[in-house]
């Protein structure tokens, strides 16, 4: 194995609720969550609303800091970084937003957005930056004929198309893609996962996607970790993790895909009640309110009172849940039905 380009370590990030002094409840948005990505590897991120993705996208591109654990890029602790160091981390990791629309200051035009990052680290100016910035154009599928115009003269799609040159602009080693494409209509965010996939495959980029669409990360990356409030529940290679779930909160996501739906397995109804936004979750496993397998199980007390944590399952992945091993349901699910539906459009 090589060395992981990002690593993250026991990451926790915790923040202060409503309230007043001492009664603020603590959110722990991001609960000692740890995985690597290796050179040229996207990794995606899946999860509800309100699971932690974007804090976790957040702390490694150093926009918040940890409450605990550590970031590394090339085995350099984030933290740590000063001068010439963290200039180089700020060429190599960047960040793809999903709100378009906040992510460009509306008076600059696409060119001076473009041409920010070659100018901040000296690489480039007069007619050699005009060529790159032209060519970072068409590498994302626009014309260099629309640079002097402003980003709301877009639509959707063609701004997140800049987001994306912006990003890539410096050749970063790793970009960190949150639901790039959750904003877009449906017809369009298989052109924006099309180009992504063309990056990875043009550029040998790594990536950390972050979606709650588990079409769009299987369509793109050759792992997927799934987070559920803020804890890491199962992460393992694509089609292990689609074909052979063994969370049951990934089995329930797994189900509520349409074209993956087995006869008599999961279905969309199947995850009970919404995830609770008032105070400190439960002891034990966090999944344990909603988990059919709990209830299957005759609700064992183990999983209220004793954290699962992650260890290995088969198909080469890991997963945090005391009773996963127990035989899933008897289903067929052929992976590829899902990669069909996110390039045709079926998103
Ligand atoms: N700046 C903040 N202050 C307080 N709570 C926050 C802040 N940012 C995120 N949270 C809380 O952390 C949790 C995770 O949020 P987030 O990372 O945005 O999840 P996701 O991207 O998966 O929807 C949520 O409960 C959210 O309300
Ligand atoms: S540990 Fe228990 S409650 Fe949690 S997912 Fe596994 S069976 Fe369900
Ligand atoms: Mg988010």
């Amino acid at each position: 194995m090589t060395e992981p380009l990002l690593s993250v370590q026991g990451l926790v990030k915790e923040f202060h609720g409503r309230g007043v002094g001492a009664s603020r409840p603590v959110v722990r948005a991001v609960d000692d969550v740890s995985f690597d990505v290796h050179p040229g590897e996207a990794l995606g991120l899946v999860g509800e609303s309100g699971s932690g993705k974007t804090t976790i996208g957040r702390l490694i591109v150093r926009l918040e800091e940890p409450t605990a654990g550590r970031v590394e890029v090339r085995g350099q602790d984030v933290r740590r970084l000063a001068g010439r160091g963290l200039l180089e981390y700020r060429r190599d990791v960047q960040m793809i937003f999903q709100n378009t629309q906040g992510a460009f200051n509306p008076r600059r035009t696409v060119r001076s957005v473009l041409a920010d990052g070659f100018q901040i680290h000296g690489l480039a100016s007069g007619r050699e930056l005009d060529e790159r910035i032209g060519d970072l154009m068409r590498r994302v599928g626009l014309s260099p004929e629309m640079l002097d115009r402003y980003p709301q003269q877009f639509s959707g799609g063609q701004r997140q198309r800049i987001g994306i040159a912006r990003a890539l602009a410096l050749e970063p080693a790793l970009v960190v893609a949150d639901e790039p494409v959750s904003a877009l209509d449906v017809s369009v965010q298989a052109q924006v996962l099309n180009l992504f996939a063309d990056l990875r495959r043009d550029l040998g980029l790594s990536m950390l996607f972050i979606s709650h669409d588990l079409r769009a990360v299987y369509f793109l990356c050759e792992r997927i970790a799934v987070l559920y409030l803020g804890r890491l529940v199962e992460i393992g290679p694509r089609r292990t993790l689609l074909e052979n779930p063994v969370h049951p909160y990934t089995r329930a996501l797994v189900g509520s895909i349409p074209a993956f739906r087995p006869g008599g397995g999961f279905t969309r109804d199947v995850i009970r009640g919404e995830i609770s936004d008032s105070g400190p979750a439960p002891t034990g496993c966090h999944f344990a309110p909603r988990c059919q397998l709990w209830r299957e199980l005759g609700r064992p007390a183990r999983c209220t009172q004793e954290r699962p944590l992650l260890r290995p399952v088969t198909g080469g992945g890991l997963a945090a849940c005391h009773f996963g091993d127990t035989p899933p349901d008897d289903r067929t699910i052929d992976a590829d039905t899902v990669a069909g539906g996110v390039a045709g459009g079926v998103v």
